[in-house]
């Protein structure tokens, strides 16, 4: 039985009323498209010739899938300056050959000066991370952000209130990846050849749209710790 049969059996017409609903948010992608180049070709017909010529964004963002945190709108950048790397609670790990890849182009072929990880509040890998509930195959990837509970349990275990407690361990979770991040031989390569690449923390609070700067920045291995001093 399809799927429309199976909704058609609940209530007649529901099936397709719910595949016309599908196909009317799917157009509305294709006109989106169309709307989004005349409007920027009305002013500038150069526009998409131009982009077409090639990249040099000064920026690599990597940041939570979620629908609700864009690159370019928080920031107000257009296509072609903001280099983009997204993933469930923008979770940074050195084994994540994806994430390498990016880091590794944005790095030393792009040459970007800002490395940007930005967490918001309200995450829901977060959320998850935090509670004792299986979701599946997405859990072996939320284990890193109960690592970084673990890792600052003391701190977290002491805050009392739910979303007070989840909104610490979304900058906590940031702070590491940010710290993750610079232990990488990509980052620390990249400083010993120049001094202008820096590694942020931001958190963006969803219910204003503003970014928080952690002010974690790093641009040296001075914080680092001996162990992760590479040079
Ligand atoms: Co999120």
């Amino acid at each position: 039985m399809s799927p429309k049969q199976d909704l058609n059996e609940i209530r007649p017409g529901m099936g397709e009323q719910i595949q016309e609903i599908q196909k009317s948010s799917y157009e509305q992608l294709l006109q989106g498209n169309r709307d989004f180049v005349k409007a920027e070709t009305d002013i500038d017909p150069e526009y998409f010739s131009r982009l077409a010529r090639g990249q040099s964004p000064q920026v690599l963002w990597i940041g939570c899938s979620d629908s609700r945190v864009p690159a370019n709108e928080l920031t107000n950048t257009k296509p072609g300056e903001v280099f983009v790397h997204r993933n469930i609670a923008n979770v940074c790990v050195h084994s994540d050959m994806n994430m390498l890849s990016v880091l590794d182009y944005a790095v030393n072929v792009l040459k970007v000066k800002h490395v940007i990880v930005a967490g918001h509040y309200g995450c829901g890998g977060v959320l998850a991370a935090m509670g004792s509930k299986q979701f599946g195959i997405i859990d072996n990837w939320l284990r890193h952000i109960k690592d970084v509970y673990r890792l600052h349990s003391h701190e977290l275990d002491l805050i009392s209130d739910e979303k007070e407690r989840s909104n610490r361990l979304v900058e906590l979770n940031t702070i590491e990846q940010v710290y993750n991040l610079c232990k990488t031989t990509i980052v620390q390569n990249a400083w010993k050849e120049r001094e202008d690449l820096q590694v942020h923390g931001w958190v963006i609070d969803i219910s204003t749209g503003l970014v928080k700067d952690l002010k974690v920045s790093c641009s040296n291995t001075d914080n680092l710790g001996k162990v992760f001093d590479l040079s």
